[in-house]
């Protein structure tokens, strides 16, 4: 585990390759000191992948559109997106939606092929048995056994695309610091055992605790050093 103090632009690329990135850069959405976007990190990010290496991102739609051509000029394709649903959050405006969620986005390099890229498929544990009906029988399947079946273990079910874990407020040491549950989820998902993950806006370090707890490698980078130290 080693967490660097510094831009993450000039320290970063030097640690990998990563099996995974994580990225939870500031959203450029408020006028916080902290919260100015951050320019030039992601193509040295798409460089410092292992051939089989993604890049999870956090964001809003908000950051994810303003930046879209950034993601483009870095050569890296969008592969799929989850939802964080949080148990509250955040007020903008008051006359618009209280947002209780956040985008996490993953990406991987555009000359790779997705099939290369390391993917241990979500699935949930709470399959249960359960009597399944088909309603109608597709036409082309022909003459098959009857349309109710009994399913002992409810089979494997994937993981849902909006994921719900309550949020650190309160406890927290970052301003936004994301929940070690979810990060693990990210981690677990997208890096092999003991890979390396590189957290390039590692803020409270959360990610590192996950990264332990699942028995992966971790290198973060925070440019703050009150937040960076031990
Ligand atoms: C959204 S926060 C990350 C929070 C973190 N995921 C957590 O769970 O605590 C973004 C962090 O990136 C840091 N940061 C901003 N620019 C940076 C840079 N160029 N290199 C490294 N860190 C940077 C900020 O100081 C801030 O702590």
């Amino acid at each position: 585990m080693t967490l660097l103090c510094g831009d993450c632009r000039d320290l970063m690329p030097a640690q990998g390759p990563y099996d995974l990135i994580l990225a939870d850069p500031p959203y450029g959405e408020t006028s916080l000191s902290w919260d100015r976007r951050v320019e030039g990190w992601l193509p040295l990010a798409a460089q410092a992948l292992t051939p089989s290496g993604s890049l999870w991102v956090f964001g809003s739609l908000r950051s994810f559109m303003a930046t879209e051509a950034d993601f483009r000029a870095a050569r890296l394709r969008h592969a799929q997106e989850i939802v964080w649903e949080k148990q509250n959050g955040s007020v903008f405006h008051a006359d618009r939606f209280r947002r209780v969620h956040e985008l996490i986005v993953q990406f991987y390099p555009a000359t790779a092929r997705w099939q290369d890229i390391y993917n241990a498929v979500a699935t949930t544990d709470d399959a249960r048995a359960r009597t399944v009906r088909r309603k109608r029988r597709p036409p082309h399947t022909g003459a098959i056994a009857a349309g109710t079946y009994r399913s002992l273990d409810g089979g494997p079910r994937l993981a849902r695309s909006v994921q719900r874990f309550r949020n650190v407020h309160g406890r927290a040491i970052h301003p936004t610091e994301k929940p070690v549950p979810l990060l693990d989820l990210l981690v677990r998902v997208s890096c092999p055992p003991d890979g390396l993950v590189g957290d390039w806006f590692a803020g409270s370090g959360a990610a590192g605790v996950a990264c332990r707890l699942a028995g992966r490698r971790y290198v973060g980078c925070e440019i703050d050093p009150d937040m960076a130290r031990p």
